[in-house]
C-alpha cells in the first residue's frame, strides 16, 4: 500500500509542521527563528534565521558520526578507463584542501566562483568547497561555448574560475583552458584566479600569476595539514546560482539557497528515490544541469549514500551496455536517467541482450526525468529491467520533483505518459489563459501555488524585476512553471509541452530565441525562427528557417553551414543545430508576431488551425514546400 495520499494530505494539513519535522534530519548550527517566514522574501522564506553548512552535512557530518570509511565518490569514466573511490573521510580532506587553496586566494563567504568543469571527481569537490566556506558557485555545462561562459562569468563576477586543461568526449579531446581563457577575454568581469586542473589525457599551459595547478595545490594544502573548518552561514544565503536557458539570450541565474534545499533534499533522497544511507545512488547526467546539482553533488552525499560520476555517454563508450556495468560493477540502488539515454541504449540494442550479461542484485528502480517520457520507451525498460521506472517531473527553478512517485512512501501505480502525482510541497494547478481553473482532463498552464516548498528558488541572481516578470506577474499568487499539461480525475500529471520558446534536445534546456539571437547576426541574414522539431532519438532538434537580405545572393547549404558553425560558436555544440532551412518569408501574424507554433506542427507532420491573425496564409504553403523539400516534415530528422 503507498503512503502517499495520506503523507500529500499532512503537508496540506501543516505545510510548516511536515518541514520543520524533516528539518530535524539536518544539522543545524543555530535553529530557525521561523520555519516559515511569508514577510521575507517574494512569496516567504524557509528556515529564516537559521544557521547551517551544506558541506557540514554532506561530509562532515558522516565522519564525525563514524561513518568516514564509508563510499561517497565513486569515478567512473569508460573515456579515460578510470575508476576511483573515495570515502567520506577522503572526502572530507579534498574538499577541506581545496577550501584552503581558495581561500588562500582571496574566497571567502559570499564571494562568487565559476566552475566549468568535465565529469570529474574534482567538479564534486569543487563545488562542496565553495559550499564549506559559504562562497556561491555557479556550474557551467563544458559544452557550452566561450560566449556563453563569458555571459555567466559577467553576470557573477567571480573571485576564482575553476576549471580542468580538457574534457573528453567520444572520439575527441575538447581543450578547455583556450575556450576558458577566451571566455575571460570577452568579459569584462575578470576573475582574480583559475585553478586548473590538469589531465593526463591533454595538459595546457598556465597563465603567470593568474592560473594555479589544481592538484599541486591542493597537495601543497594537504601536505601543510592545512585544512578548513566549515563557515556558518544563514540558511537563506545562496548555496549557489545555476544559469539556465530563458526566452531572451540572457540566461536567468537561479539562485539555490543553503537550509530549504539541504531539507527537501534529504527529504526526497528517502521518500521518492527509496534510497538508505550506505547504499550508491548514481544520476547519469552532467554537474551542469540541475540534476547534477542535486542528484550526483549534494542529495546523496546530505543522505550519507554514495554517488557515481560518470563520464561517458549511455551508447559507444563503448557500447550499449555500458550503464547496466555500472550498476553492476558500483552495486547501484538507483538509476536516474533521462529518456533519451535509454532511446539510445534501446535504438543499439532492442532486445536488451547486454542488459543479461550483468548482476542487478542490487538495482531496484529506474527514474527518468528532464523531458518527456515517452511510453515506448517506459514500456521497454519495464520489460528488459523488470524493475519499476518512474517518471518524475522538474525544473532548475524547483530543484527537486515537482510531481512524482515516491517510491520510499510505497509507489502507487503508474500511469505511461505520467509524471506521477504532485509531491508534497506543491499544490499544482491547471489554469486557461485567462487564469480560470480548467476541468481534469483539459489541457492548461501548470502553476504551483505559493508559496513554493524549501529548495524553491527565491529569486534571479541580478534580476529580480525578472524573476516577478517572468515567474509570478502571469497567475498572482501562483508560480508559471512554463510547462503545458494535464491533471487528470485520478490526480495524475502529464506535462506535454513548453508554453515559451524553450525546447528540450537530449534533455537539454535551450533557448530558441538565443539561436535566433546568433542566427540574426549573421550578415547575410534578414529575420529566422527556430523551432523544436520532433526527433526519434532527442525528444527534439532544433529546425532554423531563415530569409536572406536582398541581394545576398548566397548558396543554401553553404550558407547552412556557416550557420550550423555560428551556434556551435556563440552557443556550442550541445545545442545540436543541424539544419537551417531557406525560406522567402516567415509566417507571422498581423501585428508581426512569427507562428513558430504553426512553423513547428507543420514540420511534425501534425494536423493545425489556420490562425486567426496570420497575415498571409499562403506563406504556410511555401513553408510547406520548403520542409518538404528538406525532407523535413514527419519523420523526424
Ligand atoms: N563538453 C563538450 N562538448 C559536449 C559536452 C561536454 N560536456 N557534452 C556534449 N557535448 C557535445 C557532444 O560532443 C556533441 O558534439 P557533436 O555535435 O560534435 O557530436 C554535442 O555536444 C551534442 O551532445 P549530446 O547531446 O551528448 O549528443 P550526442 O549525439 O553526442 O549523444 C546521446 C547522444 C543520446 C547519447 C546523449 O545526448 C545523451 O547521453 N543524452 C542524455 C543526456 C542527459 O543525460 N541529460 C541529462 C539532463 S537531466
Ligand atoms: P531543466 O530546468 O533543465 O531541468 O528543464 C525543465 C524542463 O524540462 C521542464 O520545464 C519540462 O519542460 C521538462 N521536463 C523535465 N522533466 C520532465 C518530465 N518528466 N516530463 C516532461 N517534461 C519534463
Amino acid at each position: 500500500m503507498s503512503r502517499y495520499a495520506e503523507t500529500y494530505a499532512s503537508w496540506r494539513a501543516d505545510p510548516v509542521g511536515f518541514w520543520q519535522q524533516a528539518a530535524e534530519q539536518i544539522d543545524w548550527f543555530t535553529p530557525a527563528k521561523s520555519v516559515f517566514n511569508p514577510a521575507s522574501g517574494v512569496y516567504g522564506r524557509w528556515f529564516d534565521g537559521a544557521t547551517c553548512n551544506t558541506c557540514y552535512n554532506c561530509v562532515d557530518r558522516h565522519v564525525v558520526a563514524g561513518n568516514g570509511d564509508r563510499l561517497a565518490v565513486v569515478y567512473d569514466s569508460p573515456v579515460t578507463g578510470q575508476v576511483a573511490r573515495y570515502t567520506f573521510g577522503e572526502l572530507q580532506d579534498q574538499v577541506s584542501a581545496l577550501a584552503s587553496v581558495l581561500r588562500g586566494l582571496g574566497v571567502t563567504k559570499g564571494d562568487r566562483v565559476v566552475i566549468y568543469m568535465p565529469m570529474v571527481p574534482e567538479a564534486i569537490f569543487a563545488m562542496l568547497a565553495c559550499a564549506r566556506l559559504g562562497a556561491i558557485h555557479s556550474v557551467v555545462f563544458g559544452g557550452f561555448a566561450p560566449q556563453e561562459l563569458a555571459t555567466r562569468i559577467d553576470d557573477a563576477a567571480p573571485k576564482v574560475v575553476i576549471s580542468a586543461s580538457c574534457g573528453i568526449e567520444p572520439g575527441r579531446v575538447i581543450a578547455y583552458k583556450p575556450l576558458l581563457d577566451e571566455a575571460i577575454d570577452l568579459s569584462e568581469n575578470k576573475p582574480d584566479h583559475c585553478v586548473i586542473l590538469q589531465r593526463d589525457t591533454q595538459l595546457c599551459d598556465l597563465t603567470p600569476v593568474r592560473d594555479v595547478d589544481y592538484a599541486e595545490a591542493v597537495e601543497t594544502a594537504l601536505a601543510r595539514g592545512e585544512g578548513t573548518e566549515c563557515v556558518p552561514v544563514d540558511a537563506t544565503d545562496p548555496l549557489y546560482i545555476l544559469y539556465t536557458s530563458g526566452t531572451t539570450g540572457q540566461p536567468k541565474g537561479v539562485v539555490r539557497d543553503n537550509g530549504g534545499h539541504m531539507v527537501a533534499l534529504k527529504w526526497t533522497m528517502e521518500h521518492h528515490y527509496d534510497i538508505k544511507p550506505g547504499e550508491v545512488f548514481w544520476a547519469a547526467s552532467d554537474v551542469g544541469w540541475v540534476v547534477g546539482h542535486s542528484w550526483i553533488c549534494y542529495g546523496p552525499l546530505l543522505h550519507g549514500a554514495a554517488t557515481v560520476v560518470f563520464e561517458g555517454k549511455p551508447v559507444g563508450t563503448p557500447d550499449a551496455g555500458t550503464f547496466w556495468r555500472v550498476i553492476q560493477d558500483h552495486g547501484v540502488a538507483a538509476l536516474f536517467a533521462a529518456p533519451t539515454a535509454l532511446r539510445a541504449i534501446k535504438k543499439e540494442d532492442p532486445k536488451g541482450t547486454l542488459i543479461g550479461e550483468y548482476d542487478f542484485s542490487k538495482f531496484r528502480t529506474l527514474f527518468l526525468a528532464g523531458e518527456r517520457s515517452d511510453p515506448a520507451t517506459i514500456e521497454w525498460a519495464q520489460e528488459k529491467l523488470d524493475r519499476p521506472v518512474i517518471d518524475h517531473w522538474w525544473q532548475t527553478e524547483t530543484g527537486w520533483a515537482m510531481s512524482g512517485n515516491p517510491v520510499g512512501l510505497g509507489a502507487f501505480p503508474v500511469k505511461l505518459g505520467s509524471t506521477g502525482k504532485p509531491m508534497p510541497g506543491y499544490d499544482i494547478r491547471v489554469l486557461d489563459d485567462a487564469g480560470n481553473a480548467v476541468a481534469p482532463g483539459t489541457l492548461g498552464n501548470i502553476v504551483c501555488k505559493l508559496p513554493l516548498p524549501p529548495a524553491g528558488f527565491p529569486t534571479l541572481w541580478n534580476a529580480p524585476d525578472r524573476f516577478i516578470s517572468s515567474y509570478m506577474a502571469e497567475y498572482p499568487g501562483y508560480y508559471a512553471t512554463s510547462d503545458a499539461g494535464i491533471i487528470d480525475e485520478d490526480g495524475y500529471v502529464f506535462i506535454m509541452a513548453r508554453t515559451d520558446d524553450i525546447i528540450n534536445v537530449a534533455g537539454h534546456r535551450l533557448s530558441t530565441g538565443a539561436m535566433e539571437e546568433v542566427i540574426g547576426s549573421h550578415p547575410d541574414i534578414a529575420e529566422c525562427a527556430v523551432v523544436g522539431k520532433a526527433d526519434a532519438l532527442k525528444g527534439q532538434m532544433p529546425l532554423g528557417l531563415f530569409v536572406t537580405n536582398n541581394g545576398a545572393n548566397r548558396d543554401e547549404s553553404e550558407l547552412e553551414r556557416e550557420l550550423v558553425q555560428l551556434i556551435r560558436a556563440k552557443i556550442g555544440a550541445v545545442a545540436a543545430f543541424k539544419h537551417a532551412i531557406e525560406v522567402k518569408r516567415l509566417p507571422k501574424t498581423r501585428s508581426g508576431k512569427v507562428l513558430r507554433g504553426t512553423v513547428q506542427k507543420i514540420a511534425d507532420g501534425e494536423s493545425f488551425k489556420m490562425p486567426a491573425a496570420i497575415d498571409d496564409p499562403a506563406i504556410l504553403d511555401e513553408i510547406s514546400a520548403a520542409l518538404k523539400a528538406h525532407n523535413m516534415i514527419g519523420e523526424p530528422v
